[in-house]
């Protein structure tokens, strides 16, 4: 068994970011800006942006967050995309999900300018993601495919099971890894909660993909000895041995899992690191109007 170190990997790729970043400043441009607007109080939502604003200063990236309660009405929020949309000084920016239940997730994600969705979440970069097309991927499959790449996990002819089926992960991860690219070129099952006969198919896996939301749900019995588990889960559960009163879990139980797996990623330290610095890669790629031919002049 090897652990895959996201940390490294991550910190790689940063890196680079980092380097074209300066290079940017260098030829008297503004450095890429990165928003965030995050409502109400979910603890996890809190953290998810406390780590994404921390990752913009490593890499040198501005970033602003804008606060709103988790009473705000639907206008309210959709003013400060249509703000966001509009504000030249903006590369690209998220809505942090979850919303509080009275809000249409759907309605905000299609007021934002594709041209500025960077979590990749409008249907005209799904869309296009689909079609093979330039698009914004979604944060954490795009972390995974850079975490396979850099680990040198060929995915080429490989069986790729896709545990889960949202359409923040496990949804666009079986399009990514079944596209005619590298990494691709796989054949992928997506298994879900309805799945008859789960670990059956679980079992051919060469490589494991568990997004399915519930914390140790893959267990030894469901991984082929061999097979690639990436996890990308991460639950709070308490815990009585750290000052936080929790600790972070995946939806793999690591330890009678590992033993059997080549390679692994652990939670922490594992997928969650490399879906930060998906978002960094996306408005890296808004501010050179890579993915759309939008200069910052013309916003
Ligand atoms: N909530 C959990 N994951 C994500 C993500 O990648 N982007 C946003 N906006 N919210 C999330």
């Amino acid at each position: 068994m090897k652990l895959i170190d996201g940390k490294a990997i991550a910190a790689g790729i940063k890196d680079q970011i980092a380097r074209e970043v300066r290079a940017m400043i260098d030829r008297g441009e503004e450095p890429p800006h990165l928003a965030a607007v995050l409502v109400g109080e979910d603890p996890a939502s809190h953290s998810y942006v406390k780590s994404k604003e921390k990752a913009c200063a490593e890499v040198g990236f501005t970033s602003s967050v804008y606060r709103l309660p988790a009473n705000v009405r639907q206008e309210e929020l959709l003013e400060v995309v249509d703000f966001l949309n509009q504000d030249g000084g903006v590369d690209g920016f998220i809505v942090q999900l979850p919303l509080p239940d009275h809000i249409p997730v759907g309605t905000v994600i299609e007021r934002i300018d594709p041209r500025k969705d960077v979590d990749g979440f409008h249907p005209v970069n799904i869309g296009r993601m689909v079609q093979g097309e330039p698009a914004y991927l979604p944060a954490t499959p795009f972390g995974i495919l850079m975490m396979l790449e850099k680990a040198n996990i060929a995915t080429e002819g490989k069986h790729c099971v896709v545990l889960g089926r949202s359409n923040i992960v496990g949804t666009p991860m079986s399009i990514l890894l079944s596209r005619k690219a590298n990494p691709g070129n796989a054949t992928v099952t997506l298994c879900h909660s309805k799945t008859n006969d789960l670990a059956s198919i679980t079992r051919q896996a060469d490589i494991l993909i568990a997004a399915i939301g519930q914390p140790g749900f893959v267990k030894a019995d469901m991984v082929k000895q061999g097979a690639v588990v990436i996890d990308v889960g991460i639950h709070r559960v308490p815990s009585a041995e750290t000052s936080s009163g929790y600790r972070l879990t995946g939806d793999v139980d690591f330890d009678s899992v590992a033993p059997r797996t080549s390679w692994i990623s652990p939670v922490p330290g594992g997928v969650g690191l490399l879906t930060v610095v998906g978002l960094l890669q996306n408005t890296l790629l808004a501010a050179r109007g890579s993915v759309y031919p939008l200069s910052r002049e013309q916003r």
